[in-house]
């Protein structure tokens, strides 16, 4: 069963409620979702392999350490996802980046994929997918699924707020997939907005509403 890490952290809780405060305007909103990615990401890449390297300090020769293994590559879930990017690669600049395109149907609450274009050794990368906002899990579902099929094995998510509805049901069908979370609300509402949520993240980062 993939793990479910949620960010315990006074500095987190301190972004998520300048995030959903409703007056929060949307330069302050972006800054926000770039700073919570960045913090996602260190805790999402704490698993990464190093290998030891000879090197010299102005002072003498020590054991140097870089990064080894696996590439990665970052897929935001657009739009909202595309917020989150910029703060992934602050940790990890030389990651790829894919791009999934998926809006909700408004009643169905369905996912409907518009646009995917993947880097094309994404099936030999290990895969940051992010998005700020885990509802139904529907979306990140599908955008796993299509990845899966690509033949991506090792699979991270990275959200801001998710509903337990919607980690439950990531969960059900993705159970290899770690999630690390910045904050689990309460619940979905009637019209598949959590609560008290943010309102809808695509909007607020781009103001189209
Ligand atoms: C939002 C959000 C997720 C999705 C979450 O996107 O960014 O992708 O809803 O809902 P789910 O878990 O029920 O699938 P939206 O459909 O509003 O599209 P947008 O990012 O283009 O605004
Ligand atoms: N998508 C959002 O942007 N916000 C929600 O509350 C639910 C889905």
């Amino acid at each position: 069963m993939g793990k479910v890490n949620v960010l315990d952290h006074p500095v987190i809780k301190h972004k998520i409620t300048i995030l959903r405060d409703k007056n929060t305007g949307a330069n302050e909103f972006r800054s926000l979702v770039t700073e919570i990615a960045m913090i996602l990401a260190y805790e999402a890449s704490k698993d990464l392999s190093l290998e030891e390297f000879e090197m010299e300090t102005p002072i003498t020769k020590t054991t140097g350490y870089r990064l080894a293994g696996k590439k990665q590559a970052v897929v935001p879930i657009l739009r909202a996802g595309l917020g989150m990017v910029d703060g992934v690669l602050e940790v990890l600049p030389a990651a790829k980046i894919g791009h999934i395109g998926m809006y909700r149907n408004e009643e169905t609450l369905e996912p409907v994929e518009y646009y995917c274009k993947l880097p094309n050794d994404i099936g030999n990368r290990d895969i940051l997918v992010v998005d700020p906002m885990v509802a139904t899990g529907g979306s990140v579902n599908d955008a796993v699924e299509r990845l899966k099929e690509r033949g991506c094995k090792s699979i991270k998510l990275l959200c801001i707020i998710a509903a337990p509805e919607g980690i439950k049901a990531i969960q059900e069908k993705h159970d290899d997939v770690d999630i690390f979370v910045a904050q689990m609300d309460e619940n979905l509402n009637e019209n598949g907005y959590i609560v008290p949520g943010l309102g809808d993240a695509g909007d607020r980062l781009f103001g189209t509403k």
